[in-house]
Order: C-alpha cells, then structure tokens, then sequence
C-alpha cells in the first residue's frame, strides 16, 4: 500500500462525507457561486495573477474559485481545480462545461498530500476547505512545495463559530436536539482554524512570508427560513447525513428551534445570517 493509501480512518472518514454531499453542493450551485464571489474576487485580488499564469485550487467543491481563476489566466493560462472526493470533482468538471470554461483540468488530490511535483504552480487558492485537513500544517507545507519560489497562496477559512450563525446555529441546535456534539471531538470542521494566532502560526511554520489575515464578512441571505434550512441540510458536511436520518418527530423539533433560533436576524426583506471567513495571502520564498 503506497502513503497515499494509507491516509487512515480518521481522514477516511472526513473525505467520505464530503463526497456523500457533492450531489447536495450541485443542487446549491447558483447560490453557492453567488455567495462566495465577494471572498472569491478578494482572493484573487490577493493572488495578483497574470496571463499565462498555472494555478491550483484545492479543496473546489462545484470550483466556482477555480472558474474564476481560469477566466483571468487566460487562454494560455491553466487552472487544475481538485478536491479530493471524487465527486465533488465531478460537479466541477460539470460545472466548467456547462460554462463552457476550456482552461482547465480536473484532479482528485489530498490537500495533505498534494500529488504534484515541487514548484508546479504560480498560485495555490483554497476556499473554505484547509480546516477540514486532519493536519492543516502538512497541508500548508505541501502548499508551499507545489508553488514556484515567490509563488502565492490565498486560502479562506471560517472565522469562529459565534461570529458564522449561518452555520453555527444549525449545529448547535442539532447538539442540543440529540445531545451529540458536531462535529465529533477530534473531527476537524468549519471552525477548526478559527484561531487567528494559531492559523497564523501555522502559515509562518511553512515557510511562507508576507503573510496578511483579513477578516472578511459573507453572510448568508435568503428568502426565508426554508431557503436557509434546505441549503444547509443539502451542503453541511457534518449535518446532511445526520438530518436525513433523523426520526420525523425530531426532525420537526430542531425545525422549530432553529425557526426561533433566526427570528433576531430576520428583516424586511428575509433573513440574513452572519458570516465571517478569515483570508489568508502569503507568498513562497
Ligand atoms: C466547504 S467545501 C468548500 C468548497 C469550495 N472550495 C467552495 O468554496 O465553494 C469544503 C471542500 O473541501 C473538500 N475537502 C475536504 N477535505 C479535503 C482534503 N483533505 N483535501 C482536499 N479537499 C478536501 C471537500 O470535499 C469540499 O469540497
């Protein structure tokens, strides 16, 4: 069995939920695209590409960073957009033909264990998945041997869970409901690197230098609470599997808590539920 192989059952089983929910993460393209162009465009910003530019996008999901990136390298650039549940990837590759995106190529990778050679790209962007690696530093660190030297990385992850109601409410309220916390103990998730000194840590212990941290706000809008709730139940890698299997009776309990849960965030025109993801740029020696 090769190393790669041997990624025990820990990480297993956090890429094992992620590719149960990729048909969930198609069905909520539109709004999934619409929410993160703002962090997105920031990335990018942060990325300075140019023309011709190679890029790596890890962790894709529908790849909507990806396609972004694809549109400012240009023809002569190319992005490799990867995740490392295959079906997710899918969904990206989808996605880029339906846009009829040509500058691109597709890959099942590990973000802890990058299957590229040294110094491949001018740029790495991840979008809200480095928290879920197992050991985030290996991934930094895998991070920085795929850049070219003075290559550039942007990745977002969530802010704490106080600060994210739009997912935070959900998972305490299915904790409360069933007296389980979620994600486990030891699972990594949303928030696992929320701590700012911490991710810092983690990015300088890579070798990366010119690291900046932004705070930047994303909030989730919706029509109404129904909105809300099929989007999490359809995209949350923690929650989709465990509300599925929820008795009805329980089901229409955490509704209700969670209805309550959201009334101080309603307005004229819906809801709007706090979110904060904390950007991180920084370049390769
Ligand atoms: C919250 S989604 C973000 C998707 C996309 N980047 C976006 O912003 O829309 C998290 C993604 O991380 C991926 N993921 C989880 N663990 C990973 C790992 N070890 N390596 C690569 N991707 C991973 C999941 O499959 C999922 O697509």
């Amino acid at each position: 069995m090769s190393e790669h192989e041997d990624i025990g059952p820990l990480r297993n089983q956090v890429h094992a939920v992620w590719n149960s929910v990729a048909a969930g993460w198609a069905a909520q393209v539109d709004d999934i695209e619409e929410r993160g162009s703002g962090v997105a465009g920031l990335m990018l910003d942060g990325l300075a590409l140019s023309p011709g530019d190679r890029v790596l996008e890890l962790a894709c999901g529908t790849g909507a960073a990806g396609i972004a990136a694809a549109r400012q390298v240009g023809p002569d650039g190319m992005v490799t957009m990867s995740d490392v549940a295959p079906d997710m990837v899918e969904v990206a590759v989808n996605r880029t033909r339906q846009l009829g995106v040509t500058n691109v190529a597709t890959a099942v990778l590990d973000i802890e264990q990058i299957e590229m050679p040294d110094g491949t790209f001018d740029a790495v962007l991840c979008r809200e998945g480095l928290m879920f690696a197992v050991d985030p530093g290996r991934a930094l660190t895998e991070i920085h041997r795929v850049l070219k030297p003075g290559g550039r990385m942007a990745v977002s992850v969530w802010a704490a869970r106080d600060r994210n109601p739009w997912l935070g409410l959900m998972l305490d309220a299915v904790a409360t409901e069933l007296g389980i916390e979620v994600p486990p103990p030891g699972v990594p998730g949303p928030f696992s690197l929320a701590d700012k000194s911490a991710l810092t840590g983690l990015v300088d212990g890579a070798g990366f230098l010119d690291v900046t941290l932004t705070d930047v706000d994303n909030p989730y809008v919706a029509e109404d609470f129904e909105q809300w709730w099929g989007h999490i139940t359809a995209i949350s890698g923690p929650v989709v599997a465990i509300v599925k299997n929820l008795a009805p009776e329980v089901r229409e309990s955490l509704r209700g808590r969670l209805r309550d849960s959201v009334v101080e965030y309603q307005n004229a025109d819906g809801i709007e539920l706090p979110g904060v993801e904390l950007l991180v740029v920084a370049r390769r020696r």
